[in-house]
């Protein structure tokens, strides 16, 4: 089996939303990126995981168009990222969400205000719409109304979250990117998150781009896995093709210590 070709989950043809390929990434001497390829469809939950320090959040500061690239290409909505007029980029850009692995919110403005942030800078909205839209987001993401004049260091790291969530959804978009959503919470917090995302996911038709080093939310709600080493995407698929691999790092990922439990039970 290709692991690149046009095969969506399920084996049917599928529309491919990102596709990037031969991608060089450096910083100096420092090849991050080298030679990668990987496709995400439209309507997935892809998890991208990897060890600490090999580029996840490179990879997808790229894909934002948020670090320079040294070679390769990439094709988001079908469209070559480096072919864009700023005006396109621009458009382009609006059709995403992203909650950062760091600062998912601006501690100096309430969660109302952090909402509204991304409308206030590409959209026309009188301000009591943009309150009742930030309301609505808000309630999207499991917060309650009284949130919304919090300042982030007044909520809990899960609510922080959910608040980064619907930041990354104030602009209405098909596609989010997640590095690394549950990182920080307690298992339970954890769980709920991904519940959330995937509950958001199937409701409002996402596509999701999930960076995670958390396995139980591979087998909650991720379709497909992309694992990262050296520089390439060296698998990606269903989790348990994955799983059945024997590539030495996707054995040692998954069924090193902290994974023990992949080898004996699969998802319930
Ligand atoms: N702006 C930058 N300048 C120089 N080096 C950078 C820069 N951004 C990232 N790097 C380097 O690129 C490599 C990949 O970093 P990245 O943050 O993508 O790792 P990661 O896979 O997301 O790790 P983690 O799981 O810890 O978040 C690291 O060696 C990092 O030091
Ligand atoms: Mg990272």
């Amino acid at each position: 089996m290709s692991f690149f070709d046009n095969n969506g989950p399920g084996g049917a043809t599928a529309d491919v939303i990102i596709s990037v390929r031969d991608l060089i990434v450096g910083f100096g001497d420092k090849v991050v990126m080298k030679g990668l390829d990987l496709d995400v469809y439209r309507g997935e939950v892809l998890g991208f995981v990897g060890g600490s320090g090999q580029g996840k959040s490179v990879l997808t500061r790229a894909i934002l168009g948020l670090v320079p690239t040294r070679g390769g290409s990439i094709r988001i909505f079908g469209r070559d990222r480096d072919s864009l007029a700023p005006a396109e980029r621009r458009a382009l850009e609006q059709r995403w969400g992203v909650l950062f692995q760091n600062g998912a919110l601006f501690s100096g403005l309430t969660v109302k205000q952090n909402i509204q942030m991304p409308m206030r800078e590409t959209r026309d909205l009188s301000p009591r719409l943009m309150d009742e839209l930030a309301m609505l987001k808000l309630d999207l993401v499991g917060l309650k109304p009284d949130a919304a004049d919090k300042f982030p260091s007044e909520l809990s790291g899960g609510m922080v979250k959910r608040a980064a969530l619907a930041r990354a959804l104030a602009l209405d978009p098909e596609l989010v990117f997640l590095d690394e959503p549950t990182s920080g919470l307690d298992p339970i917090g954890a769980a709920e998150f991904d519940e959330l995302i995937g509950t958001l996911q199937k409701t409002l038709g996402l596509t999701v781009f999930m960076v995670t080093h958390d396995l139980d939310s591979l087998y909650a709600i991720c379709d497909r896995v992309a694992a990262l080493a050296d520089g390439k995407v060296i698998a990606a698929g269903p989790l348990d093709t994955l799983l059945e691999s024997d590539h030495p790092w996707l054995r040692a990922y998954f069924h090193g210590a902290r994974g023990g439990r992949f080898a004996a039970k699969g998802p319930d």
